[in-house]
C-alpha cells in the first residue's frame, strides 16, 4: 500500500456546542477549542473533528445548516476557524470539518425558494412528489421517526426528509446542485483544513420508485432502507464528489457509512476508495443496557470482537475503518459495554486498547478521555433532541408507560454523550461560567480534567496509549502490520498479533472481571503497555500468560517463537 499522510492520524472528535464555552453564553465555541489545544496536544492526538459549526437554526444542533459559506454566531467567525486551523498546526495537529450534504436546514434559502416553487430551478434541489391530499407519496419511516415526507402547506407536494422535519433532502440527481456543492466543499478546502468527516452521505441516492412498503410498526410506516442507503448507483455520485473536490487537495475523507456491501469495500475505502477511512457501526447497536444484551456484557463484548475482527480482515492490507467505541450519536462506552458496578480504573482503561492498535484511524470522542458517562434524567423535557422526543413518541406508542418509555430513553438516548465536557470542579464543570445550555453531568465533582492530571488516572492511561500508538519505532507496525487474531477460542481475551518487517506486536485485553489464563504461550520481550503496575518481572520464555481482571497488555514479541 502506498503510504499516505493520513495513515498515521490519531483523532479526537469536538461536539463544539459542549466543549468549551469562552464567550459566556453557555454554548462551546471555536475560541473556546483553541484554549484548550495545549490539553489535546498533550493527550496525543493529531487530528481534530469538530462537528457542524456553520450557521444552522440548530434543529439537529448543527446538522440542519442553513448558509454553507458562513459560520454560526453562535460559535465564532471564520477568522476563529482560520486561527484554530493554524494554532492547531503549530501543535502538529491537522482541523477536518463536518460535511452535510444530503440535505439542508429548511430555513436554507434555497429550500424557503423551493416552497415557494416547487417546481422551478430551487424545487429541483430538493426531494419533491405528489402524495394524494393527506396521504404521502409513500409510507418510508424517517431515520428519526415518523413519516419521512412532510406536506407543503395544504397543497399534494411532499419533500422528503430522511432526518428531522427540518432537514429537507438534496436531490442529487440535480447536477446543478452537485456543481454547487462542490464550489462549497473547495472553498473549506482552500481554508487550510485537512479534510470532512462526511455525514450521512450513504442516503444520497435515493430508489426513486418510491414503493409503499408492508408497515413495520404500529405507526403503520416501513424503515425502508434498502431504498436510500448505499443504493446500486450512488458510486458514480461518490466519484465525481471525489473528483470534483477532495482530490483536488489531497485531503482526508471519513465517511459515516454503515453496512458496505463487501464486494464494494473496496470501491470505498481501497487505495482509490471513494474516501480515505469509514465508521461502520458494526458494534453500535450494542449495548448492556438494552434488548439481547441485559445481563449478558461479557457475551457481547466476545461478539463485537468477532465482528470487529471481521473487518479487519476484510480490510487488510487494502485499506482503513476509522477505529471509534463513542461519538455524539450514542451514549458512552463505559455505560454501553460495562455494568456500572464494574466501572473501574482497569475495566475502564482496558477499552481504548480493545482498538487503538488495530489497523484503522483510531478516534477518541471528547470526554471519553476522563470516563465521562451519561446519567439518567429525571423528565422527558430535560432533553433537547427532537430524535429523542420522536423515539419517546414511538415507545409510548409501542405501549409503554411513560415511566418505561422514559428509562429506555435514559438508557438509549444519543445525547447522553452531549453533556458538557467536564474541565474542572468548578461551577459548571469549567466548561461555562454560566448555567450551559444542557445540564453537566453532576458526576463532574470528581470525574474531570483537573483532577485527572495525576499521574496514574484514566486520561494519563490514554496519553500512554496515544504515544504507543505514534511511537515511531512501532508505529509502521500498528499502521501497516498484518493482523492475526489470537485467544478467539476464549471468549474472555480480545487478541491480536501485529506484524510488520519482522517486528511482532501483541495486545492481549481480559474483558473480564475474573483472572484468565491465556491459551497461547507468548514470548515476552518487552511490555509496551499495561493496565496494571507489574509487581513481577515479565515471564521469561514462552509462557501462557495469566491476565488479571481487566488487564490489558501490550508487547513486543519474538516471532520466531511464537505458534
Ligand atoms: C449525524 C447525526 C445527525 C444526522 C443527520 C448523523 O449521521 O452524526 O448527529 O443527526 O446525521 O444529519
Amino acid at each position: 500500500m502506498k503510504e499516505k499522510w493520513w495513515h498515521s492520524l490519531v483523532g479526537y472528535q469536538i461536539y463544539p456546542k459542549s466543549f468549551q464555552d469562552s464567550n459566556s453564553d453557555g454554548i462551546g465555541d471555536l475560541p473556546g477549542i483553541i484554549r484548550r489545544l495545549e490539553d489535546l496536544e498533550q493527550l496525543g492526538i493529531n487530528m481534530i473533528w469538530i462537528c457542524p459549526v456553520y450557521q444552522s437554526p440548530m434543529m439537529d444542533h448543527g446538522y440542519d445548516i442553513s448558509d454553507y459559506t458562513k459560520i454560526d454566531p453562535m460559535f465564532g467567525t471564520k477568522e476563529d476557524l482560520k486561527q484554530l486551523i493554524s494554532e492547531a498546526k503549530k501543535r502538529g495537529i491537522t482541523v477536518i470539518m463536518d460535511l452535510v450534504i444530503n440535505h439542508t436546514s429548511s430555513l436554507h434559502p434555497w429550500f424557503q425558494e423551493a416552497l415557494k416553487n416547487p417546481e422551478g430551478k430551487y424545487g429541483k434541489y430538493y426531494i419533491i412528489r405528489k402524495g394524494d391530499g393527506e396521504i404521502p407519496p409513500n409510507n418510508w419511516r424517517s431515520l428519526f421517526g415518523g413519516s419521512a415526507w412532510e406536506r407543503i402547506g395544504d397543497s399534494d407536494n411532499y419533500y422528503l426528509h430522511l432526518f428531522t422535519v427540518g432537514q429537507p433532502d438534496l436531490n442529487w440527481e440535480n447536477e446543478e446542485l452537485r456543481k454547487e456543492l462542490y464550489r462549497m466543499i473547495n472553498d473549506w478546502l482552500e481554508l487550510g483544513i485537512g479534510g470532512f468527516r462526511i455525514d450521512a452521505i450513504a442516503h444520497i441516492k435515493k430508489d426513486l420508485s418510491y414503493r409503499n412498503l408492508p408497515p413495520d410498526g404500529p405507526d403503520g410506516l416501513h424503515a425502508g432502507m434498502q431504498w436510500f442507503r448505499n443504493v446500486e448507483g450512488i458510486e458514480t455520485y461518490l466519484r465525481e464528489l471525489k473528483e470534483n473536490t477532495f482530490d483536488r487537495y489531497d485531503c482526508f475523507t471519513l465517511a459515516e457509512v454503515d453496512d458496505i456491501p463487501e464486494e464494494r469495500l473496496n470501491a470505498y475505502i481501497g487505495e482509490n476508495g471513494y474516501y480515505s477511512s469509514v465508521f461502520d457501526f458494526c458494534h453500535c447497536f450494542h449495548s448492556q443496557l438494552d434488548g439481547k444484551w441485559k445481563g449478558h456484557w461479557k457475551e457481547m463484548l466476545a461478539d463485537i470482537r468477532d465482528r470487529v475482527f471481521e473487518r479487519q480482515k476484510k480490510m487488510e492490507g487494502k485499506g482503513f475503518f476509522c477505529n471509534y467505541q463513542e461519538n455524539h450519536d450514542i451514549i458512552r462506552v463505559p455505560d454501553r459495554f460495562l455494568p456500572k458496578e464494574k466501572q473501574n480504573f482497569h475495566s475502564l482503561s482496558m477499552l481504548p486498547v480493545l482498538y487503538f492498535f488495530l489497523a484503522g484511524i483510531p478516534m477518541i470522542y471528547q470526554g471519553q478521555e476522563i470516563g465521562m458517562t451519561g446519567y439518567p434524567r429525571e423528565k422527558i423535557g430535560d432533553y433537547e433532541d427532537l430524535a429523542t422526543y420522536n423515539n419517546y413518541q414511538e415507545y409510548l406508542l409501542e405501549g409503554m408507560t411513560p415511566e418505561e418509555a422514559l428509562e429506555k430513553i435514559n438508557a438509549t438516548s444519543r445525547e447522553n454523550a452531549r453533556t458538557p465536557m467536564q474541565w474542572s470542579s468548578e461551577a459548571y464543570a469549567g466548561f461555562s461560567d454560566v448555567k450551559p445550555w444542557f445540564d453537566v453531568n453532576p458526576d463532574y465533582v470528581t470525574c474531570n480534567v483537573e483532577e485527572q492530571r495525576r499521574p496514574g488516572s484514566l486520561r494519563d492511561f490514554f496519553r500512554k496509549v496515544t504515544a504507543l500508538r505514534r511511537d515511531s519505532a512501532y508505529e509502521k507496525t500498528w499502521v501497516y502490520g498484518s493482523f492475526l487474531p489470537q485467544e478467539q477460542e476464549t471468549g474472555q481475551i480480545w487478541g491480536f498479533q501485529r506484524s510488520y518487517k519482522g517486528q511482532e506486536l501483541i495486545v492481549l485485553v481480559n474483558f473480564t472481571d475474573q483472572p484468565v489464563r491465556t491459551v497461547q504461550a507468548y514470548l515476552i520481550r518487552k511490555v509496551l503497555l499495561d493496565n496494571y503496575e507489574r509487581t513481577e518481572k515479565p515471564e521469561q520464555g514462552r509462557n501462557t500468560i495469566m491476565l488479571r481482571p481487566w488487564q490489558a497488555l501490550v508487547f513486543e514479541s519474538d516471532g520466531s517463537d511464537l505458534i
